[in-house]
């Protein structure tokens, strides 16, 4: 049994309108029969673009939004019935990082405080110079200093936030960390050393990690498997390796072929497909399989009537589509042909901003690398140097914290592409 089970489920969040009675009109279907497996020491990682569900299903997981239907077990026991009590004992061993660091962290308690509260709630240490010892060898990992102990959260930068956050997580040594677009309001090359230490804290702590982001570079540099939303179901699922190397899906192909390859040749020839029409709501979603309205390959025969299953196909993959061995083999038909363009050496294509486009990353990796890269591969891309107090320009802490967006603490709705 793996670590982390998800079983069918959905978040349907209800509509409520009326003046003096609230009459239920309709829900948004933000996640909607979602079923994964997330093994120990592995991480899983999530993509899609804004507003397809993630962080709604994060949340489910540590039961933060009510779940309607469905089965989240952990370590076997089903934490979708558990009662309040034992959910909230169950809670320590399940941990959230935000995207947003400042606003997850009460900017009146200093990092003590901020990190000692949860220890106390669920009894960890006997009192506060044990569980100081604790703080700071933690903070030790993640690279602040101990006199970090004194000082409030809008002393440091955007990056050292966010080791607070990761420091808050693992002070209750949690099994699952699910971290919620953890690099997003960060700088490109602080981005980067976050990620390294996540990394580096999975190697040696043996972390269990649920990734979600709507950078897919971000996500492939650290996931063991990666799982596709869109619109609040998953539409592939597979090795990282597997999912870069050949993607399934016709939405997982188009996010990805939206990804710029450094190599000016892979560049020039690679194949985008470009998605036409808008996202549709969640509230309105479409019949049968949810992509159907943009999909490149629709077919009138079952696209728009039947729900497609996730389902296996080889290669690792799961893929919800009716079409993905015709689609692989070439044998289907395109039914969208203005959606798609094929980018030949020399040809200038003008190409309208498109969703998949937006979700081009900031972190690049060459695309037609086949492999994930190792941890060694990794750093050698990635700047390594801890951003601790006194080693950041005063302009650089600035742009950090600048750049980190307001979000309320604990909703996690930020992250747009
Ligand atoms: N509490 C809520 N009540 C009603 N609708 C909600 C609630 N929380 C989220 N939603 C809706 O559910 C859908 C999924 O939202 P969610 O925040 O999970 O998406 P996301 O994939 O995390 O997006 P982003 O990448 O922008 O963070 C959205 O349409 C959102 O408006
Ligand atoms: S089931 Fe049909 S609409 Fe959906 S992804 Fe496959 S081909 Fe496209
Ligand atoms: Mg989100």
């Amino acid at each position: 049994m793996s670590l982390l089970e998800l079983d069918g489920v959905k978040v349907h969040f209800p509509i409520k309108k009326g003046v003096f009675v609230d009459r239920t009109v309709g829900h948004v279907y933000a996640v909607d029969g979602v079923s994964l497996k997330v093994e120990a020491g592995e991480t899983y990682g999530l993509v899609g673009e804004s507003g397809c569900g993630k962080t709604t299903l994060g949340r489910s997981v540590l039961r933060l939004v009510d779940i309607t239907e469905g089965s989240v077990v952990l370590d076997g026991t089903d934490l979708a019935k558990l009662p309040g009590e034992e959910m909230r004992r169950f809670r320590r061993r399940l941990q959230m990082v935000f995207q947003d660091p400042l606003g997850s962290l009460n900017p009146r308690q200093n990092i003590e405080s901020i990190l000692s509260e949860g220890m106390v709630a669920h009894g960890i240490g006997k009192d506060q110079e044990e569980r100081r010892e604790k703080i700071k060898s933690i903070l030790d990992k993640v690279g602040l200093p101990s006199n970090a102990l004194a000082r409030y959260p809008h002393e440091f930068s955007g990056g050292q936030r966010q080791r607070i956050g990761i420091a808050r997580a693992l002070v209750l040594e949690p099994d699952v960390i699910i971290c919620d677009e953890p690099v997003s309001a960060l700088d490109v090359s602080v981005q980067a050393q976050v990620i390294n230490l996540l990394d580096d804290l999975q190697e040696e702590l043996g972390l269990t990690y649920v990734v979600i982001a709507h950078d897919l570079a971000v996500v492939r540099h650290i996931s063991d498997t990666i799982g596709v939303m869109y619109l609040g179901s998953l539409v592939e699922e597979a090795p990282s390796d597997a999912l870069y190397a050949e993607p399934k899906h016709p939405y997982t192909k188009a996010l990805m072929s939206a990804v710029p390859v450094p190599d000016p040749e892979v560049e020039d020839k690679r194949e985008r497909i470009l998605l036409t029409g808008d996202l549709p709501s969640p509230a309105n979603p479409p019949s049968g399989c949810r992509f159907h309205t943009r999909c490149p390959w629709a077919q009138a025969s079952r696209c728009a009537t039947e729900r497609p299953e996730l389902r296996e196909i080889g290669g690792g993959h799961r893929v919800a589509c009716h079409f993905a061995e015709e689609i692989a083999s070439g044998a289907l038909e395109l039914t969208r042909p203005t959606g798609i363009e094929a980018v030949t050496a020399g040809e200038d294509v003008v190409v309208e901003p498109t969703v998949a486009e937006a979700e081009v990353p900031s972190v690049l990796l060459p695309a037609d690398s086949t492999t994930k890269p190792d941890a060694a591969a990794v750093k050698e891309k990635m700047p390594t140097a801890a951003d601790a107090p006194g080693d950041r320009t005063a302009d650089a802490a600035a742009k950090d914290s600048d750049a980190a967006a307001p979000e309320e603490s604990g909703k996690g709705s930020g992250g747009t592409v």
